[in-house]
């Protein structure tokens, strides 16, 4: 069995104590990210029945999940390199968003159709030095932007993590621009300690 470290024990009691950890677990969801994106749906109404969605960095699939709930009858891509649980109706690429072969896969799925809602959970991979990291999350959010031009339709809506910190409030101000409504939000199932936020556009008007 792996050695425990005194850091893995404070994660641990972290989690124990953690209450959407223990909704989570409670409730059947895969992961507190749920809770996230549910308190975000409950307060901006970004999700409707039958609406397509992207969505970027879905695994292990708590968001997912929660979509398939709510959508019933639109079309949900999820996209992550790692394994997402998803149901049979979601069409899952697995790879890279940014990747050729990933962008020309969602395009032959929308077949010409646009998307309602671009959303992205997308971590970058942390390298511990935050300058490197903010500059990774933002180019994230670059991306989800480019998305966004290439296939979001008129009035559609785009929600994304990103983190406080250099790059930031310029983005969101780019942003502006292409949305009548930007939010930054920070939901209550978001630690209050970590620097993650959610930026939620919406009125997209290319
Ligand atoms: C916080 S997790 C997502 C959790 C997910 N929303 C859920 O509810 O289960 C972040 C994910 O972003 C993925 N990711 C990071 N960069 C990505 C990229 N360029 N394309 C797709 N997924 C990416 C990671 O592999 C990781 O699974």
């Amino acid at each position: 069995m792996a050695k425990r470290t005194k850091s893995s024990d404070r994660w641990l009691q972290r989690q124990r104590k953690d209450y959407f950890v223990r909704q989570a677990q409670q409730g059947g969801h895969i992961s507190r990210a749920n809770y996230k994106l549910e308190q975000i749906d409950q307060r901006y109404r970004i999700i409707r029945p039958n609406q397509r969605v992207l969505e970027l960095g879905a695994a292990p699939g708590g968001w997912t999940h929660y979509l398939e709930s709510k959508l019933r009858g639109g079309m949900l891509i999820a996209i992550d390199p790692l394994p997402i649980t998803s149901g049979q109706d979601t069409y899952v690429i697995e790879g890279m968003a940014g990747e050729e072969a990933v962008d020309q896969e969602i395009a032959e799925i929308l077949d010409g159709a646009k998307l309602d809602l671009v959303l992205s959970d997308m971590a970058p991979n942390i390298s511990g030095i935050r300058t490197v990291d903010q500059a990774r999350a933002m180019d994230l959010a670059d991306m989800c932007l480019d998305y966004c031009q290439r296939w979001l339709r008129r009035g559609g809506a785009l929600t994304i993590k990103s983190f406080q910190g250099e790059g930031l409030d310029e983005w969101v101000a780019t942003l502006r621009k292409s949305f009548v409504k930007v939010n930054v939000t920070k939901p209550k199932a978001s630690r209050s300690a970590s620097r993650e936020v959610f930026v939620v556009a919406q009125g997209f008007d290319d």
